[in-house]
């Protein structure tokens, strides 16, 4: 099909490829029922998929959902280590995800054997661990958090324990600045929001002088500091809504404007390009397709396996942050 995935100059799909992906949907959303399953859908999911999910959300409404479902099996599209996470919360369920390859640069950055060394050197270390990492390195953690929660998790850290944040080092300098505290930061990045880049914000400003700038944690410091409000991708959304602005600039991975722009059909939104036209999609993210997400379906695989050992030793930080 030499048409696939291509758009017209208004951004549609050519009718032919929208009917086979209405069907797709609907075969979908047929299995779903017969197989009493959840799909959950990261705010970066491209948006036919975003529009067939149960629930939309960041890593923390997600890790909620997972925690509170009661259905069989729970479809989980984001990547690897979100279905990880749900599996860790419900070990008896079935996990499946599109495609398992989808990881993360971030869980790449922390290999688990690593940290454990690092930990060697330091009884006292308080490990925190941001949720885009290993189930591993979760079982070696006290605490987990995420972007929606890090300021409030750090801040229930123990006081006498010294504090180590992994595995991203710009969201643990943004934490440190909010609450003050001192930490050991692990030296791991989003490889797609350190490419975002002050003098890029900058121009975009220039041409919407009104609208306000949102920015992910994950982003450099030089970026932070252009901001009126830095937030996990679930905080964009309710700043929006709360917000009397027409139009803002975000500075996250763009699957976030389908989502900003249902919640707020009457608002506009501006995304930010990669320094130098570099592209702002994460690659891991966009490895889900719709027809992944049949297959998987079809076949109840890829499925996340974890040990019993794993599980066990992963769940109490997770439960720990949800407690908190
Ligand atoms: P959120 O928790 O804000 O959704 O972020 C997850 C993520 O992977 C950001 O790159
Ligand atoms: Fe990981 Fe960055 Fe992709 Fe988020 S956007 S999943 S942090 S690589």
């Amino acid at each position: 099909m030499a048409n696939a995935g291509k758009t017209n100059k208004n951004g549609e799909r050519p009718v032919v490829e929208r009917e086979a992906k209405d069907a797709l949907s609907q075969k979908i959303l047929a299995l779903k029922k017969k197989l009493n399953a959840v799909i959950l859908a990261h705010n970066y999911q491209i948006p036919q998929i975003q529009d067939i999910a149960d629930f939309v959300g960041d890593s923390l409404g997600l890790s909620r959902q997972a925690s509170q479902t009661d259905a069989d099996v729970i479809v989980f599209c984001g990547v690897h280590f979100m279905a990880e996470t749900a599996k860790i919360l419900n070990p008896s369920k079935l996990v499946i995800l599109p495609d398992e390859q989808a990881g993360c640069s971030l869980e790449e950055s922390c290999p688990p054997d690593k940290l454990k060394e690092l930990q060697d050197t330091n009884r006292n270390f308080y490990t925190i661990s941001y949720i885009n990492c290993s189930a591993a390195v979760k079982s070696l953690s006290d605490v987990i958090c995420t972007s929606g929660n890090a300021v409030k998790v750090v801040n229930a850290a123990p006081k006498d324990r010294d504090l180590l944040f992994v595995p991203d080092e710009n969201l643990g300098e943004w934490v440190m600045e909010k609450t003050g505290k001192k930490m050991t930061l692990w030296k791991g990045n989003c490889y797609v929001h350190i490419e975002f880049s002050p003098d890029t914000v900058r121009q975009i400003k220039q041409q919407h002088p009104d609208a306000p700038i949102l920015v992910h944690p994950e982003c450099l410091k030089s970026v932070r500091i252009l901001a009126d409000e830095v937030c996990s991708t679930e905080k964009m959304v309710d700043y929006c809504k709360q917000s009397a602005s027409k139009s803002f600039i975000i500075v996250t991975e763009p699957g976030m404007i389908h989502r900003l722009k249902k919640e707020c059909p009457n608002k506009e939104f501006v995304s930010v390009p990669g320094s130098n036209g570099a592209c702002n999609e994460c690659k891991y993210m966009k490895m889900n397709t719709l027809e992944k997400l049949l297959a998987c379906m079809e076949n109840l695989n890829p499925r996340v396996e974890l040990s019993k050992e794993i599980i066990e030793k992963a769940r109490a930080p997770i439960e720990q942050m949800l407690a908190i």
